[in-house]
């Protein structure tokens, strides 16, 4: 955005740029959506979930009469049993009545090291920063103390959680007011980003609070020396004067949306990375230009920063020495991957795992699990026009030895939506004999699988994938293996753009598409329907009974989560003018039966923020929410929210722990 207050243009990250402009085609009608919500429905076993939820199934059959063991719900008390929260637009956090929501570590809260406290005027120096819990809370996971083990305590655990980007009215007294930018105002920036690593226990008072000196306490930041594992470890093509064996690099940047791994360790994703770098050369490398690098300027200008240092310099990706072993030409192929964090040992190093792809990552969330499978993984790529993604590993999963080896080797596949309700996994690897095919008939070479992999996008649009409304969170039902996504919005889609998944043209309010796979979690062909069209009070999603109302009509989901009652849970990120002029008031969160596709409004955020990033404890009785750049339209004079401090402060975005005052479950 450009910001009058400043003689700086800064581009916030709420971008999604289009870089998408390969011609792979989108199907030129909109389709009876009949056939494939049969084809959806024959073989789901969303019945069976119908009675889960009701709360007394222990075991159910699928279509085919095998049964399907199913997890008995933690709750058996009505769920969706509270009345809607209205949309507003106070400058607060609303939730139904019977409930409490307390803000908790919000930016700057001292975390490690000498635990230096938040200056409200918000003069703390890069060096306190890095001690300090960062800014724009996004994706989190709550780890139990024992998830090791037991994995039941819902007392104490690790909770982490994503820093997105940084606000930069709000980050420093005066904003961005200098270029070249001061060099510790950008170490500030960087040590703002990444990843809090918070060890929270619940008090005797029932509130929760942070266990200061706890060992397990570390912020991950843009700085952190990290690992590239898998495929691209060592590709000529990640080598840098930082590494010239192409192992290494420093720093995760736009955390978004998360996942977790069955073995204990968090999940970070890399969204809009690309835009903090420049590269100004004349002619860009494809795997700068398809993601949309900067040829002018970074978005903080952090190459510019004086004075200088590798750190910084670092965000130039021209080519200004003579060979790739003497700058940082191949600095951004180290980002837009999935980054796995070990929270239970502080002195892990973070791992990108390349297997996975690289583009801009929402967030990530496994399949269901089977003993002696494959793990399989969902991950979408947040920008206009572009795809969504499965992994499936190479080795099987087994529960005693199950670790991060299992993301190192396996097959991507990106989607294909057909018109028919069907759908088709498409393999992006240089041996199968249909990619290469593929890539041979558009004149695309791949040099090895690695070039594939940094070339995630590239390999997709030959692949010939469905180009979806912006692609954000995942959630898998944990009884069915049922995945749903949200499409937050496209407003760029034209009619003649519309298909089958993606029916509406100037799409603004955004949709809910899921799918469920056909026999195994790992198989190449899926059966999918549309599970919500949002918008206002009025809205249909065709062939559903669901009509929206005022207790529900919803628009730009990106945050999703089921619970483990089966509820699903949806986050808004509606813009700035969306909020202030449409009739959804401020972002919100609804929550989901996903069978009967009742939905109520559950919690609204305060002023110009974002609700996103969602975990409870085992028993379901804490929630944790993030509320993320509260005030986001303010500059340094003035301030569009004083959340969650009040008065006149500055708006600081936060955690909120939600906690029934009966103490009973989370959605009852
Ligand atoms: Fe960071 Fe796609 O939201
Ligand atoms: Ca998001
Ligand atoms: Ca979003």
């Amino acid at each position: 955005m450009s910001d009058s207050k400043t003689n700086v243009s800064i581009d916030n990250s709420g971008v999604d740029p289009q870089s998408n402009f390969s011609l792979n085609p989108t199907f030129a009608a909109i389709v009876e959506g009949r056939m494939a919500r049969r084809r959806f429905l024959k073989g789901s076993v969303g019945a069976a979930v119908a009675a889960i939820i009701g709360g007394s199934l222990a075991a159910c059959s699928s279509s085919d009469g095998d049964p399907v063991p199913v997890v008995p719900p933690v709750n058996t008390a009505p769920l969706l049993g509270f009345t809607a929260v209205a949309a507003g637009r106070a400058d607060a956090i609303q939730v139904p009545a019977g409930y409490t929501a307390t803000a908790f570590l919000p930016w700057g809260t001292p975390l490690a090291g000498t635990y230096p406290p938040f200056l409200a005027d918000a003069t703390n120096s890069g060096a306190e920063q890095e001690q300090q819990v960062g800014m724009h809370h996004d994706g989190m996971h709550f780890f139990p103390i024992d998830t090791r083990s037991a994995g039941d305590s819902s007392t104490e655990g690790l909770l982490v959680f994503n820093h997105e980007y940084i606000d930069h009215n709000l980050i420093h007294p005066n904003g961005i007011d200098t270029v070249p930018r001061i060099a510790d105002q950008v170490r500030k920036e960087v040590a703002a980003h990444g990843v809090t690593v918070a060890h929270i226990q619940q008090q005797t008072d029932g509130s929760w609070a942070l266990v200061n000196n706890s060992p397990f306490n570390r912020r991950i930041t843009g700085a952190t020396p990290m690992e590239l594992s898998g495929p691209v470890r060592g590709s000529s093509k990640v080598i840098t004067k930082y590494s010239p064996d192409g192992s290494r690099t420093r720093g995760t940047l736009n955390n978004c949306g998360n996942g977790f791994t069955p073995w204990g360790t968090y999940l970070t994703c890399e969204e809009n990375w690309a835009g903090y770098f420049v590269n100004a050369d004349a002619e860009q490398p494809r795997e700068h230009s398809r993601y949309g690098v900067s040829s002018s300027n970074g978005r903080y200008f952090w190459e510019t920063a004086a004075p200088a240092a590798d750190v910084y310099q670092r965000f130039n990706a021209g080519s200004t020495g003579a060979s790739a072993t003497e700058d940082y030409r191949n600095e951004p192929n180290t980002f837009g991957w999935i980054v796995e964090i070990d929270p239970f040992n502080p002195d892990s190093v973070p791992q990108k795992r390349t297997a996975l792809g690289r583009f801009g990552h929402e967030g990530i969330i496994f399949g269901k699990l089977e003993e002696g499978k494959p793990v399989v993984l969902y991950s979408g790529d947040d920008s206009t026009f572009e795809y969504i993604y499965k992994f499936v590993s190479a080795a099987p999963y087994n529960k005693n030895t199950a670790g991060g080896h299992l993301l190192n080797e396996g097959t991507l596949y990106v989607a294909r939506f057909n018109e028919d309700g069907s759908g088709d996994w498409l393999a992006l690897d240089i041996n199968n004999t249909d990619f290469a095919a593929k890539a041979a008939t558009a004149g695309v070479t791949f040099t090895d699988q690695a070039d594939v992999l940094l070339n995630t996008r590239l390999a997709a649009d030959v692949a010939g994938a469905t180009k979806m409304d912006r692609p954000e969170w995942g959630a898998v039902h944990p009884d069915t293996g049922e995945v749903y996504f949200t499409l937050t919005n496209n407003s760029r889609r034209t009619e003649q753009q519309t298909d089958a998944a993606n029916p509406r043209a100037a799409n603004t309010t955004g949709h809910i598409i899921r799918w469920h796979e056909r026999e195994t979690q790992s198989a190449t062909a899926f059966d999918w329907d549309i599970f919500l069209l949002a918008g206002d009070v009025g809205t249909e999603t065709p062939d559903t009974e669901l009509v929206l109302t005022a207790d529900n009509h919803l628009a730009s989901p990106d945050g999703l989560w089921f619970d483990k009652n089966g509820l699903l849970w949806i986050q808004t990120d509606m813009s700035g003018s969306q909020q202030g002029e449409g009739p959804f008031g401020n972002n919100q969160m609804l929550v989901a039966d996903p069978v009967t596709r009742q939905m109520k409004r559950f919690l609204v955020g305060p002023t110009d923020c974002e609700v996103t990033g969602i975990s409870a404890t085992p028993d379901m009785k804490t929630l944790f929410v993030n509320i993320q750049h509260p005030g986001d339209r303010s500059t340094p004079a003035e301030f569009t929210s004083h959340w969650p401090d009040g008065g006149n402060s500055r708006p600081r975005s936060a955690t909120v722990v939600i906690t029934k005052d009966d103490g009973g479950v989370i959605g009852s």
